[in-house]
């Protein structure tokens, strides 16, 4: 086991930030720690990383209890912070060669993974570039560029991704499949769940710091009662129709947006057939019928009462 956290409990004042959180985390896993904004993922990451103290629980990293101290299990992890923590007045390649230094005293093998790591990251071109010159996206990358050069076996990311473009994230996303590939264990927070769903092989939903489910995409989708979706376009939402969909079981959740009616439902084909004969002796009209596939926010919306992104 790479990581073992058991029982954490995190207090900030009254603040119940983590609520005996577990964790376990397998040699070349891809964890997601999937959660809304609040639900304590920078704080178990910074308590496994011993920034943080704790009130309860223990933290063993690569099978060693984990202390603030531990400067030989620091060396093997590599950190990207929430918040992008790099030198102003140095430039890209400058900020990266210096966060190397930190670990690796050889003047070669820093430059070859400086090279490397500028590369993954996909900065070549902005090697000379100093942050305030990058754009969101890039700094992003050279955030992440800095956290992995000196080349860790575990790897925390702290939504790496949040508000950059759709290219940088395919990058980002795409260099943490390849370090996965070449054998390091990631820890990945996010609240964007498709993020999750294409990156990680096990994920973990915390909300108001609990873990509330675990397991893989298809595990977390069979958790819950509802099987498909099917969505109608509907010019309006009568109280006939309201009334009905009340009535029948099967029928887990609806929503309404003005002109598409999503019904949650737990056998596909029979709330289609019935429904059809409602609109059909009730002569209301309709425009296009299809059916979406169950996604990590219905598991978080039917396990919790509330969708993961407002
Ligand atoms: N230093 C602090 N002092 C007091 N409360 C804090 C502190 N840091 C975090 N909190 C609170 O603890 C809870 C968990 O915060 P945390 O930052 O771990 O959540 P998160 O899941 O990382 O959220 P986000 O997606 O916004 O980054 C929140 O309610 C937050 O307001
Ligand atoms: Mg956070």
């Amino acid at each position: 086991m790479i990581i073992e956290v058991e029982n954490l409990v995190k207090r900030y004042g009254s603040l119940m930030a983590l609520n005996h959180f577990n964790l376990k985390v397998k040699k070349g896993e891809r964890l997601g720690l999937l959660g809304p904004n609040g639900s304590g993922k920078s704080t178990a990451i910074n308590c496994m990383l011993s920034l943080l103290s704790y009130d309860k629980g223990s933290i063993k990293l690569f099978g060693e209890e984990m202390a603030p101290d531990k400067y030989d299990l620091k060396r093997r992890i590599g950190v990207v912070p929430q918040e992008v923590a790099v030198f102003s007045e140095l430039t890209a390649e400058q900020n990266i060669d210096y966060y190397c230094g930190l670990y690796i005293a050889d003047k070669a093998t820093r430059k070859q993974h400086v090279a490397e790591v500028i590369e993954l990251v996909g900065l070549e071109e902005f090697r000379n570039f100093v942050p305030a010159k990058l754009s969101g996206g890039l700094k992003r990358r050279l955030n992440i560029a800095c956290g992995i050069v000196h080349k860790p076996e575990l790897i925390f990311l702290d939504e790496p991704t949040v508000a950059v473009d759709p290219q940088s994230r395919n990058k980002i996303l795409e260099s943490i499949r390849i370090l996965n590939e070449q054998g390091a264990t990631i820890v990945y927070t996010t609240h964007y769940m498709e993020e999750v769903e294409s990156l990680c092989n096990h994920i973990v939903i915390l909300d108001q710091g609990e873990v509330i489910a675990e397991g893989s995409k298809e595990e977390l989708k069979q958790m819950i009662r509802t099987t498909e979706k099917l969505v109608i376009e509907l010019p309006f939402f009568s109280d006939s129709l309201k009334k009905y969909l009340a009535g029948q079981p099967d029928i887990i959740e609806t929503e309404y947006d003005q002109i598409f009616l999503t019904l949650h439902t737990t056998h596909l084909k029979k709330t289609l057939l019935e429904l059809l004969s409602f609109f059909s002796t009730q002569q209301l009209d309709f425009g296009s019928i299809h059916t979406q596939e169950v996604t990590l926010n219905d598991v978080f919306l039917e396990i919790t009462g509330k969708a993961l992104r407002d």
